[in-house]
Parts: C-alpha cells; sequence; structure tokens
C-alpha cells in the first residue's frame, strides 16, 4: 500500500518562465530541475506539480485536490495580490495551503505588499529563493 503523503506544488501565471524570467530576482533555475531536487529531497512525499497562467484553472486544481491531498504549496504569483477567488477557493477546500514567494516581496513595489491569499493560507514563507518551495513543504508535513 502507498503510505506517501501526496502535496502539491502549485504555480500561477508567469512562473512557468523560471531560470529565463527576471533572472536577478528569480535565479538561474527551471522549476523543473528543482523539482527534481525537491522529490529527491522529500522522497516520504509524493509532490505533484502544476502550472498555469489561467487563475480559474488555478482553482480548478485548487478544488481538485483541496479533498484528498495533504497540502499545497501556493505560489499565486500577482494572483496574490489581486485574487478573491483564489482566497475563497482556498477557504473552501480542506488541504492546508501554504503561501509561497520566491522573492522578498516586501523588499519590492508597494504593490505587492498586500496579499489577498495570505489570511486564508496556514502561513506565508517568502524571500528565500526556490528554496522557499522546500521551506514550504517541511512547514507542511510539520503541521
Ligand atoms: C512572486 C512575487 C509576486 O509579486 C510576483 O507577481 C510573482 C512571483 C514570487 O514568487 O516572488 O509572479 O510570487
Amino acid at each position: 500500500m502507498n503510505n506517501k503523503k501526496r502535496i502539491l506544488v502549485l504555480n500561477g501565471p508567469n512562473l512557468n518562465l523560471l531560470g529565463k524570467r527576471e533572472p536577478g530576482i528569480y535565479g538561474n533555475d527551471s522549476m523543473e530541475s528543482f523539482l527534481a531536487h525537491l522529490r529527491e529531497s522529500f522522497p516520504e512525499v509524493e509532490v505533484e506539480y502544476y502550472q498555469s497562467n489561467v487563475e480559474g484553472e488555478l482553482i480548478n486544481k485548487l478544488h481538485e485536490v483541496g479533498f484528498t491531498y495533504d497540502g499545497v504549496a501556493l505560489n499565486a504569483g500577482a494572483y496574490t495580490h489581486t485574487s478573491v477567488a483564489i482566497h475563497d477557493a482556498i477557504k473552501a477546500i480542506e488541504a492546508p495551503v501554504v503561501e509561497v514567494h520566491i522573492s522578498n516581496v516586501y523588499q519590492r513595489e508597494t504593490y505587492r505588499h498586500t496579499s489577498l491569499i495570505t489570511g486564508a493560507c496556514v502561513g506565508v514563507i517568502g524571500g528565500f529563493g526556490l528554496n522557499s518551495y522546500k521551506l514550504a513543504i517541511e512547514a507542511l508535513l510539520a503541521l
């Protein structure tokens, strides 16, 4: 029997371009190569990955995994700062969601200082580069 915990890493808009997009802020590594590292780091966890640039698709994914998975590490990208709908989707599901940011949003433009999703999440991790995802998974496993 497979007793592995299941955690979804869920990435929002423009995060498909990691490694190419503003490397001074987001680094040179692609999510694909980092995912391999994540899976090696947590052999006891099934780390699933999904990315979409479309708000509704992120919401559909939260609904899909939200009653069966053990947690979600969500980097909603710019939707973090705008989306009541993603906030509501996080509230609607049972799985704990950790808000993730690669950059330290508080060192950046003031419009990034407001998150509409933090209040629906169990916690927030940001500013540690791609390692923020690893810390989020550790936090989910420690709940
Ligand atoms: C981000 C920060 C957001 O402000 C931005 O829109 C992103 C990425 C981060 O991971 O640092 O797309 O969530």
